[in-house]
C-alpha cells in the first residue's frame, strides 16, 4: 500500500467523522460527575443514562428510542457485570421483536443469543484472536499507518483525528474485506446511514462482486473466510452462509470496525498529549503502551453504554424489572466505580491493572478488541517514531471529548519538529 493509493477525500472524511456534526455528538458536556452522583444514590435507576442526567436530545443507541418500553440503567461495576453475565434473564434481542424494525441487521450476531450466537461468532472468532494480530498488523495496519504519516509528515502540523485516527480503522477493516480505499468512504457512509437498510444497497453493490470473486478464487482475507465458512443449521446440518448472512456479517464488522476504534484512538492520543510525561515514558519504553491503551478505554470508553432486553420479570438491587424492559449497562460509569479504582477520574496508566468493561464482557465481549488495541498501539508507536517532539498545537482550539452514547474528541491538533 502506498500513500498515493490511500489518499481519501479530506472534505468527505471530515464530514463523515466529525464528532460535532454527528448527532451522537450533540451532548458536549462531561457526563461523569452526574453519573457518579447517580451511582452514589443507587446502583440501578429507572431511566436512561441520558435522560437521568437531563439530556433532552435524541437518544439513538441500543434499545433506543423505544418509548413504549421501560428503561433501566446500571451505573456500578458489579451490577453491569452481573447483567451481562446473566444470559438467562438478559438478552441482546427483545422477547417481542417488532417485524417492522427487524431490518438489515436482523441476522447480525450482535442481536443473536444463545447457541445461534455462539455458532455465528465462532466463524470469525479465530480471525480476531491474539495469534492473528501479526497478520492484521503486517497486511493492513502498519502499511496504512505509514502511508497516512507519509501524506502529512512534511507539513509539520495535522488534525490527527480525521487525517489519521478516522482513516486507520476504516482502511484496515475495508482492506481485510478486499474493498479498495476508493470505496472505503462509501462503505463508511452506508454503514452509518440512518436506517441500516438504507445504506445496504451501496454496501451490497460493493460487496457482491467480491463475494463472487472469492467464491471462484479464495484469497487470504476476511471475505474469503465468510464466503467459504460452513455453519451448522438449527438441526445440526452444515451449510454455507447465504449471501444475506454474509452481507449482515459484513455490515456489522465494517460498522463496528470503522467507528469505535477511530474515537478511542483520538481519546488515547489526547490523553497522552495532555500528559506529556506519559508520552515521554512510552517513547522510552514501548511496552507501556498496552497499559496506556487499556487505561484510555477505562477512563473514557468511546461506547459508554450498551444494553440488554429483560426476557423475564426480574428483581435486581431491589428494583422490579418487567419482562420486555431495556436494561442499559453504563460501562463508562462502571469503569469509574470508586469501589474498584482509586481516583477513578484520573487517566493513570500506572495503576494496578483490573478488568474494565470498555470492551464489554461475557458472550458478547467485543470481537475486535485485540484488533482495536493493536491499531491504537501501532498508530501511537509510528507517530512517536516518525514525528519528533510531537505536541498539542498551542495555536489551535484545545480538544474536548464530547458525545453521550458515543464519545470522541473534537480534534487532535498537533505540531512536531
Ligand atoms: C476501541 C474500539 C472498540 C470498542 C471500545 C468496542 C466496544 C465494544 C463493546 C463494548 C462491545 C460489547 C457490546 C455489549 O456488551 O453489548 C462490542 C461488541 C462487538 N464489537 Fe467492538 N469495540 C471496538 C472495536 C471493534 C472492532 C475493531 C471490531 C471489528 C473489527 C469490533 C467488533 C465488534 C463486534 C462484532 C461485536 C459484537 C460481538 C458479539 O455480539 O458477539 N469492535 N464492542
Amino acid at each position: 500500500m502506498t500513500s498515493a493509493n490511500i489518499a481519501l477525500d479530506s472534505g468527505r472524511i471530515r464530514e463523515l467523522f466529525d464528532m460535532r456534526r454527528n448527532t451522537l455528538g450533540a451532548f458536549t458536556g462531561d457526563p461523569y460527575p452526574a453519573w457518579h452522583q447517580l451511582r452514589d444514590t443507587a446502583p440501578l435507576h429507572e431511566g436512561t443514562a441520558g435522560r437521568l442526567i437531563g439530556f433532552e436530545g435524541d437518544e439513538i443507541f441500543f434499545g433506543l428510542p423505544e418509548p413504549e418500553r421501560r428503561h433501566f440503567t446500571a451505573f456500578d461495576f458489579a451490577t453491569c457485570d452481573e447483567i451481562v453475565r446473566n444470559r438467562e434473564a438478559f438478552w441482546m434481542s427483545p422477547p417481542d421483536p417488532d417485524p417492522e424494525k427487524a431490518r438489515y441487521i436482523e441476522s447480525s450476531m450482535l442481536t443473536m443469543d444463545g447457541d445461534r450466537h455462539r455458532r455465528y461468532r465462532s466463524l470469525v472468532q479465530p480471525s480476531f484472536g491474539p495469534e492473528q494480530m501479526p497478520w492484521w498488523t503486517k497486511n493492513w495496519v502498519r502499511p496504512t499507518v505509514d502511508a497516512l504519516i507519509d501524506s502529512f509528515e512534511s507539513s509539520g502540523r495535522a488534525d490527527l483525528n480525521v487525517e489519521f485516527c478516522a482513516a486507520i480503522p476504516t482502511l484496515t477493516i475495508c482492506g481485510s474485506f478486499g474493498i479498495s480505499p476508493d470505496d472505503a468512504l462509501d462503505i463508511r457512509e452506508s454503514v452509518t446511514s440512518a436506517g441500516q437498510g438504507e445504506g445496504a444497497g451501496r454496501l451490497a453493490q460493493i460487496l457482491q462482486p467480491l463475494i463472487e470473486a472469492r467464491r471462484a478464487e479464495p484469497r487470504d482475507d476476511l471475505i474469503s473466510i465468510l464466503v467459504n465458512a460452513e455453519i451448522t443449521d438449527d438441526e445440526g446440518n452444515p451449510e454455507v452462509l447465504s449471501d444475506r448472512d454474509i452481507l449482515a456479517f459484513s455490515w456489522l464488522l465494517l460498522a463496528a470496525g470503522s467507528g469505535t476504534t477511530w474515537k478511542q484512538m483520538g481519546i488515547t492520543l489526547v490523553a497522552l498529549l495532555r500528559h506529556p510525561e506519559w508520552l515521554e515514558a512510552v517513547r522510552e519504553n514501548a511496552s507501556l503502551l498496552d497499559a496506556v491503551v487499556e487505561e484510555s478505554a477505562r477512563w473514557e470508553a468511546t461506547d459508554p453504554t450498551f444494553g440488554r432486553f429483560a426476557h423475564q420479570d426480574v428483581t435486581l438491587r431491589g428494583i422490579d424489572i418487567p419482562k420486555g424492559s431495556v436494561v442499559h449497562v453504563c460501562y463508562g460509569a462502571a469503569n469509574r466505580d470508586p469501589s474498584r479504582w482509586e481516583r477513578p477520574d484520573d487517566f493513570d496508566p500506572g495503576r494496578t491493572p483490573r478488568t474494565n468493561l470498555a470492551f464489554g464482557r461475557g458472550a458478547h465481549v467485543c470481537l475486535g478488541k485485540n484488533l482495536a488495541r493493536i491499531e491504537i498501539a501501532t498508530a501511537v508507536t509510528a507517530l512517536l517514531e516518525r514525528l519528533p517532539n510531537l505536541r498539542l498545537d498551542p495555536n489551535a482550539e484545545a480538544p474536548s471529548i464530547i458525545g453521550l452514547y458515543e464519545r470522541g474528541v473534537t480534534a487532535v491538533p498537533v505540531v512536531w519538529g
